[in-house]
């Protein structure tokens, strides 16, 4: 089973990937938190992978489609178990090389988990995370950006897989453990 986990930015993608680890025994690849590593370690990638972020856009899809690409090559073990992909694709044309890709390796997503929250909530649950996280991206300038970010250049992905049939609307306000019955109800059938 490979799932998509789609939502805003703080909208719980990686605090619900944990638990689908848990439960379901999955893999996971945080594409965020794979830049972060690079821009930690100070890789060629991370270096430019840092400009972006810490301005709340989007790293070129070419960039971001390549390190996936890699990351399956290097890993095959990955999509034995099945994986939970947190941020990626992000933009239609990486849906579409997603899709390009997997069918390479003889497999394809099955379901788009996607996390809906109102706008404050998001914001909130943000600026509580950026007292701690230490994560360039969590002050407010550049949460609303990020923001704006998703609801240009993400959210039509929406409807792509609306209408494949993969898209299954999970309401993402309220407490992480309801959010979670929500989604294994649907992933258990
Ligand atoms: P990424 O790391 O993916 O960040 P994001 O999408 O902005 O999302 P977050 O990780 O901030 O939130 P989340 O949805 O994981 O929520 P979380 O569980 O942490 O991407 C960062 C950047 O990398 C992008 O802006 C871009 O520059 C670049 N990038 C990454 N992928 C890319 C791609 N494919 N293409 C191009 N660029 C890419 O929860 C958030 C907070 O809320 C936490 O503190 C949590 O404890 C709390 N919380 C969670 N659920 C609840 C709840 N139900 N109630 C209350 N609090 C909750
Ligand atoms: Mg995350």
């Amino acid at each position: 089973m490979n799932i998509v986990i789609f939502g805003g930015p703080g909208s719980g993608k990686g605090t619900q990937s944990e638990k689908m680890i848990e439960r379901y025994g999955l893999n996971h690849i945080s594409t965020g938190q794979v830049l972060r590593d690079h821009i930690a370690r100070r890789t060629e990638l991370g270096v430019i992978a840092d400009q972006y972020i810490s301005k709340g856009q989007l790293i070129p899809d070419d960039l971001i489609v390549e390190l996936l690409a890699d990351i399956f090559k290097n890993n095959a073990e990955i999509l034995e178990k099945g994986v939970i992909l947190d941020g990626f694709p992000r933009t239609i044309p990486q849906a579409v090389a997603l899709e390009e890709l997997l069918k390479t390796l003889n497999t394809e997503i099955h379901h788009v988990v996607g996390l809906e929250v109102d706008d404050e909530e998001l914001v909130n649950r943000m600026i509580l995370r950026g007292k701690t996280s230490g994560r360039a991206d969590d002050n407010i300038e550049t949460i609303r950006k990020r923001l704006d970010v998703y609801h240009n250049q993400t959210t039509p992905l929406k409807d792509f897989y609306i209408e494949n049939g993969k898209y299954r609307r999970i309401n993402g306000n309220g407490a992480i453990d309801n959010i979670f019955s929500e989604i294994c109800t649907f992933l258990d059938k």
